[in-house]
C-alpha cells in the first residue's frame, strides 16, 4: 500500500496512512520520512502496533536517545523510553501523569537543540466517543516568518538562556504537580544553555524563533526589564492560534515532533476512570549541525 500524507491544512500537521513502522525502513524509506517530517513537523504515523525495541529502533533513526536525569518513569525495561500515564499499579503511578501540560520545547534546556520527540499512544481516554488529552503545537517557522521586519532586526543575533529547572517547578508550583523537588545532583546535571532566538534549524536552515515559556528564562547581555519585555512579547506571539496544530490522539498513532521548529502542550483534562498510556522517546540534537547553522 503507498503511503498516504494527509496534511492538517495549517502551518504544521499532517496524518500518515500506509507505513508498518514495525518493519525496518530502509535507507530510501528512511529519506521519504524524514523529508514527511521536515514538511510537516507533527507527523502522526497511525495505526501502528509496535513493540517497545520496535519503537526504539524508529527513534534511533533520527539520533540518539536522551535518558531524561529527572524522570521516575523510565520503561520499567530500558531508560530510552518513558512511560506517561494516569494509570495506578499496586498503590503507584505507573507513569508520569501530568508531562508537558504548558507550553515548551522538549530539551532546549540541552547545550544542542533536540531534534525530535517521539509518542506512542498505547491507550487514549475516551468520553462520549471523543478522545481527551490532545496535545497542542505551534509552528516556530511561521511565528517567526510573521514577525514584523522590525521585531526581526531586533532579535538577530540575541542569545537566551534556557534551564531546565523552570518548567519543573512551574509544574509543581502552578499545576500542583506531586513530583519531588529537583536535587543538588541532578540541578549540577543540568545547568543553564544559551541558545540563538532566531536559531537556524540545524537540519532544514529555515530560521525558527527558538524561545519557549517552559524553559526560556533571559536573554543574555540585556537589561532584566528588557528582556523581561522581549520574553513576554515572544510567548504571547509564539502561542497564538493561527500557528497552532492540535493533535486529537488515536490508538497506534506514533506522533514524531520537531523540537526546533514547534512549541508543544499537554492540555490534560481526564480523570483516573479514563486511562491514558504513552510511550515517549526523546532525540538529542546534532551538535555539527547545530554549530555548522549558527556559527556564532
Ligand atoms: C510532552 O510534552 O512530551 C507530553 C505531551 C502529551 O502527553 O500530550
Amino acid at each position: 500500500m503507498p503511503i498516504a500524507v494527509t496534511p492538517s491544512g495549517g502551518s504544521l500537521g499532517a496524518r500518515v496512512a500506509g507505513l508498518d513502522l514495525a518493519a525496518p525502513l530502509d535507507e530510501s524509506g528512511f529519506r521519504e520520512v524524514e523529508a514527511i517530517f521536515h514538511r510537516h513537523q507533527v507527523v502522526a504515523f497511525e495505526g501502528q502496533r509496535l513493540d517497545e525495541d520496535a519503537l526504539i529502533a524508529f527513534a534511533r533513526r533520527f539520533g540518539e536517545l536522551e535518558h531524561n536525569v529527572a524522570s521516575s518513569f523510565h520503561h520499567p525495561r530500558t531508560p530510552d523510553l518513558t512511560v506517561l500515564s494516569n494509570i495506578v499499579k499496586d498503590g503507584k503511578p505507573y507513569g508520569s501523569p501530568d508531562a508537558g501540560q504548558g507550553w515548551h520545547t522538549d530539551m532546549s534546556y540541552n547545550s544542542v537543540p533536540a531534534r525530535a520527540s517521539i509518542l506512542y499512544a498505547l491507550q487514549v481516554p475516551m468520553k462520549d466517543g471523543r478522545a481527551l488529552g490532545d496535545t497542542l503545537f505551534s509552528s516556530m517557522y511561521a511565528a517567526y516568518e510573521a514577525l514584523s521586519d522590525d521585531w526581526k532586526t531586533r532579535l538577530e543575533g540575541l542569545r537566551a538562556e534556557h534551564d531546565f529547572e523552570k518548567f519543573y517547578t512551574y509544574m509543581i508550583k502552578e499545576k500542583g504537580s506531586p513530583r519531588p523537588p529537583l536535587t543538588d545532583a541532578q540541578r549540577r546535571q543540568k545547568p543553564a544553555v544559551v541558545h540563538p532566538i532566531v536559531l537556524r534549524h540545524p537540519w532544514t536552515g529555515r530560521k525558527c524563533l527558538y524561545a519557549d515559556p517552559g524553559y526560556t528564562v533571559r536573554i543574555q547581555g540585556l537589561p532584566p526589564a528588557e528582556s523581561d519585555e522581549i520574553l513576554s512579547f515572544l510567548f504571547d506571539h509564539q502561542t497564538q492560534e493561527r500557528f497552532r496544530y492540535r493533535h486529537s490522539w488515536r490508538v497506534g498513532d506514533v506522533l514524531i515532533w520537531d523540537n526546533c521548529a514547534t512549541i508543544h502542550m499537554a492540555t490534560g483534562g481526564y480523570d483516573a476512570s479514563t486511562p491514558r498510556l504513552m510511550h515517549r522517546a526523546q532525540v538529542l540534537g546534532d551538535d555539527r549541525l547545530y554549530r555548522q547553522k549558527n556559527a556564532a
